[in-house]
């Protein structure tokens, strides 16, 4: 029975990834604007889902999953997107319908009346978004450009996307409070990565890939740390040999930046791993 809820809840899961990644392709597709920030902060809403479902699960003695369900990517035009996230919230919705008929625990069902109602709020907007941004005529602005600037910051994008997932899932996994606080807070800066590398992207013509690599799973908190610190301090190199390579200033302080962040992330783990080994 309890496995059978790990594997609802995995479900779920599965689809809140793959909301995330479809309504942020699309925001930052759509480059600045109202429209884009307010999907945005949809994706962030589903990002709270994601959080609540892997807590749950691991409650129940299970191991969120970090795979994601399919995209509706297709589509042409901003009108046509909007018409497949509406798609993706009708999953949702029927998903959950589904699951809280099939899940007894009253806490459990709570949760996923609460996720449900959001989905619902969520269609409704995106069907706003359907026609408005017919009116608007807004546009794809993502271009094709594949030089050495693009190929930098998509694999930055690529980074960045998989130490999210990487921290989120140490951050679930860890009986550590510490470690699980610092790794949900880290998650969110990588999160913050991703969208600034992602516009950069966009706005000088290129097309955002966001796909991941492999993510550590270590069972425990010491090794999980020495994954973190040593993926970190890779990245804070290899971001700081890309900031000499480019030309363009603004785009140089914005790998410096990011560089520098790394850098006090892979000193913070450090610690968190001394601390974790003077347990032990
Ligand atoms: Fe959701
Ligand atoms: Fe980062
Ligand atoms: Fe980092």
């Amino acid at each position: 029975m309890k496995d059978n809820v790990i594997g609802l809840l995995n479900k779920d899961m599965e689809g809140e990834h793959a909301a995330i990644i479809q309504y942020l392709v699309h925001a930052y597709a759509m480059g600045e604007g109202e429209m884009a920030c307010e999907i945005e902060a949809i994706a962030r809403e589903e990002m709270r889902h994601f959080d609540w479902l892997a807590e749950t699960i691991v409650g129940l003695g299970g191991t969120p999953t970090i795979t994601r369900g399919e995209m509706r990517t297709g589509g042409e035009t901003v009108p046509a997107w909007m018409a497949n996230d509406v798609e993706a919230e009708e999953d949702a919705i029927a998903m959950y319908t589904e699951h809280l008929k099939a899940i007894q625990d009253p806490d459990i069902k709570r949760l996923l009346r609460r996720i449900l109602s959001d989905e619902k709020s969520h269609r409704l907007s995106f069907q706003h978004f359907v026609s408005k941004a017919r009116k608007k005529g807004a546009g794809d602005l993502r271009g094709s450009r594949r030089d050495k600037t693009a190929e930098v910051l998509n694999w930055g994008i690529e980074h960045e996307y998989t130490v999210i997932l990487q921290y989120l899932l140490h951050s679930y996994m860890s009986r550590n409070d510490e470690v699980k606080e610092e790794m949900q807070d880290q998650a969110i800066n990588e999160m913050q990565h991703l969208g600034w590398l992602s516009e950069e992207l966009v706005s000088g013509g290129g097309t955002p890939r966001i796909e991941h690599t492999g993510v550590d799973r270590s069972k425990k908190t010491a090794n999980m740390l020495r994954a973190d610190i040593k993926i970190e301090k890779e990245v804070a190199a290899e971001y700081d040999r890309a900031s000499r390579e480019m030309d363009d200033p603004g785009l140089k302080r914005l790998l410096t930046r990011i560089r520098d962040h790394e850098i006090y992330h892979a000193e913070l783990f450090t610690d968190l791993l001394r601390e974790e080994e003077g347990k032990a």
